[in-house]
């Protein structure tokens, strides 16, 4: 098989404390060698392969690993984003157009809609996505936006218990069982997550336990949208369940934090989200100095957060939340990893998968230095 270096590399984050200083593991003057899709060696600027890239001296970063996302979904709801930036608060049933629309969508457009997401997500050097559904809810609909999402991923995530949609109004517990049922059933070949938005105006604690309990019987890995618009129970329900993440912990107490700390549930931030929906950004630093798992992602969806950029997550997770640089490529990369709970991505070290970004900058901290600069300069997935 060919092989292949990546060369001249004047900064190298290896996320591998192991391969170099600190917990970015950095390695100055570096060469990284791929063969297939693996990482076969790291080391200083020289290793020989078969094919040389020559990185110029920029800075390369593990590619992205973004835990979060919703990439299956038709329709437009920018008018909603307009009316939220004149003073409309955000609110989970907007959710339910999108539904309307996902539902109207051919298999082929729905696709053709997600293919193009993910290769914008690519180039913005996400190299690891998680796909939801939830913009289907009936059992038809939610298998195929899974069946869509399994092509662009392993790591497909059953949200049926996104929002109460209109043929249940009223009758929430109905669709939960539902959800526990029918549509599980449905969902499961096609899925390795269940998740649910635990929050007023979706699904409470009660009926996001029984979710969850449903999703962790059938063999699933459970996540759980927590904590996104208010104070609530989503964070302690997640560690109590063994979630691998609870996602948005946008709104957290002293006990929430002290359980995540616990637990080996990561903390996942969404800023996007609260840039989209003007609520107040999370409190990482808080979170982090407790000793609890992070990670950061772009929750590109199209109600909260219609962004593939992970390097604007960064930039206001830095400006915002307080993380340093350094805390924030870690949370975006084998934070993601974490959550995701995969150990073959978001590190660059021998063996793992040959994801890396090659960076138009001499460092990381660039990406928060030139925000909105497009300073993906090459993006290598899979050893390609
Ligand atoms: O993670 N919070 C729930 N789900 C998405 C938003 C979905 C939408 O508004 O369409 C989120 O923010």
């Amino acid at each position: 098989m060919t092989t292949t270096v990546v060369d001249n590399i004047g900064l190298l984050v290896t996320n591998d404390p192991r391969l170099g200083d600190g917990p970015l593991g950095l390695r100055r003057d570096a060469a990284v060698v791929f063969e297939g899709e693996f990482i076969i060696a790291v080391g200083d600027a020289g290793l020989v392969a078969d094919r040389r890239v020559d990185a110029e001296g920029r800075c390369v970063i593990p590619g992205f690993v973004d835990s979060h996302t919703h990439l299956v979904f038709a329709g437009d709801r920018s008018d909603e984003f307009a009316a939220r930036m004149a003073g409309q608060p955000y609110a989970a049933g907007g959710i339910r157009v999108s539904v309307d629309a996902t539902r109207a969508a051919s298999d082929v457009e729905l696709s053709r809609l997600t293919e193009l997401r993910r290769a914008e997500a690519r180039r913005a050097g996400i190299t690891t996505v998680e796909i939801k559904s939830g913009y289907g809810l009936q059992s038809y609909h939610e298998a195929r936006c899974l069946e869509v999402g399994r092509r662009f991923t392993e790591d497909t995530t059953f949200l049926g218990a996104h929002v109460v949609p209109p043929e249940f109004e009223g009758r929430a517990d109905d669709y939960v069982h539902h959800v526990c049922t029918d549509m599980l059933q449905e969902a499961r070949p096609h899925a390795r997550w269940i998740d649910a938005f635990c929050e007023v105006g979706a699904f409470d604690v009660d009926q996001s336990r029984a979710v969850l309990a449903a999703g962790l019987a059938a063999g699933l890995g459970a996540r759980l949208h927590a904590n996104q618009l208010g104070h609530g129970p989503g964070v302690q329900l997640a560690v109590e369940m063994g979630c691998a993440s609870a996602d948005h912990c946008t709104y957290l107490s002293d006990d929430d934090i002290a359980a995540l700390a616990a637990s080996d549930t990561v903390a996942t931030f969404l800023p996007a989200t609260d840039f989209s929906t003007r609520q107040p950004y999370p409190d990482a630093r808080r979170v982090i100095d407790a000793g609890a798992a992070v990670a950061l992602a772009t929750n590109c969806n199209p109600g909260s957060s219609y962004t593939t950029s992970m390097s604007f997550c960064i930039a206001l997770a830095v400006r915002d939340m307080h993380m340093t640089p350094d805390e924030a490529i870690l949370a975006a990369t084998l934070g993601g990893a974490r959550a995701l709970r995969r150990d073959d991505v978001g590190a660059i070290a021998q063996g793992m998968r040959a994801d890396l970004c090659v960076l138009d900058a001499p460092s990381y901290t660039h990406l928060v230095y030139r925000p909105g600069v497009p300073l993906i300069h090459r993006v290598v997935e899979r050893g390609v």
